[in-house]
């Protein structure tokens, strides 16, 4: 039996599926993901929560990736990975989609939204880091590149950040409540995409795991958590998952 056929008896036979992903679900959508060769981390470094708050020209660097596209990819198009993680949820054989990225694609593809969990926040919106009022990007946008002004809250003049979680950024609470629930309560856990080194995230499916749930990977390189997995897929999502879960 191939893997994509061990794949899909695995998702066949699961109750209650957790799809966990990160950047690699989204590099067929043109999104580079972070480590692979040519990443976003071997372009650029990161920008921590702390140097934004505290370096005006690191917080101006921030948005210039922002408003550029360099980082925090917003505006393209779901893939094959995400519309069968999509008819996974849409089938009920998943409730919910733990996701560390920040690119709303797996919204774009038709998960509902109450059904994503976003660890590491979104990049599609801005919000006030004092009073959290929503803002929108491209409002920000005319303004910053008008006359370089960083944005600030329209209602208490706080300090304005895109709504994703930097290194450094408090983990959001109410997503990291739910996205333990989620993982304790499933059989199967899928992960798709990530290389698992960042924590707190990567630690869902060790917690899966302990919980007594199966655990599969697929993901084109090997990851740190291989070896506790039931299955790992070493390949790209999009086919992988089309022949896993092929559209009816
Ligand atoms: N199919 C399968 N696997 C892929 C594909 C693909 N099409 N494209 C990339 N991959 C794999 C890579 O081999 C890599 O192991 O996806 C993994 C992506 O790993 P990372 O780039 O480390 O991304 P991720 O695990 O999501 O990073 C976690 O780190 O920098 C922070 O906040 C950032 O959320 C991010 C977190």
């Amino acid at each position: 039996m191939s893997d994509v056929e061990r794949l899909s008896q695995m998702i066949q036979a699961a109750r209650r599926i957790v799809v966990f992903t990160g950047a690699g679900i989204s590099t067929e959508s043109g999104i580079p993901d972070f480590r692979s060769p040519g990443g976003i981390w071997s372009r650029m470094q990161p920008i921590y929560f702390q140097e934004f708050l505290s370096d005006v020209e690191k917080r101006r660097e921030a948005w210039e990736r922002a408003f550029s596209g360099r980082a925090g990819w917003t505006g393209r198009s779901p893939n094959a990975g995400h519309f069968a993680v999509a008819r996974l949820v849409g089938a009920g054989k998943a409730s919910s989609v733990i996701t560390q990225n920040v690119d709303n694609l797996h919204q774009d593809s038709g998960v509902p939204a109450e059904k994503v969990i976003e660890l590491h926040g979104n990049a599609s919106y801005a919000a006030c880091l004092a009073c959290g009022l929503r803002h929108e990007l491209a409002e920000l946008k005319v303004r910053f590149e008008a006359g370089g002004e960083l944005p600030s809250c329209q209602q208490c003049g706080g300090v304005v950040k895109t709504a994703t979680i930097s290194f450094g950024q408090p983990m959001p609470e109410g997503p990291m409540a739910r996205a333990q629930e989620e993982t304790l309560a499933c059989d199967l856990f899928l992960v798709l995409g990530s290389s698992l080194v960042v924590y707190p995230a990567a630690s869902f499916p060790p917690m899966a795991k302990h919980r007594g749930a199966r655990l599969a990977i697929v993901n084109r390189e090997p990851t740190e958590q291989d070896a506790i997995a039931d299955l790992v897929v070493h390949g790209e999502i999009g086919p992988v998952m089309s022949a896993a879960v092929p559209a009816n």
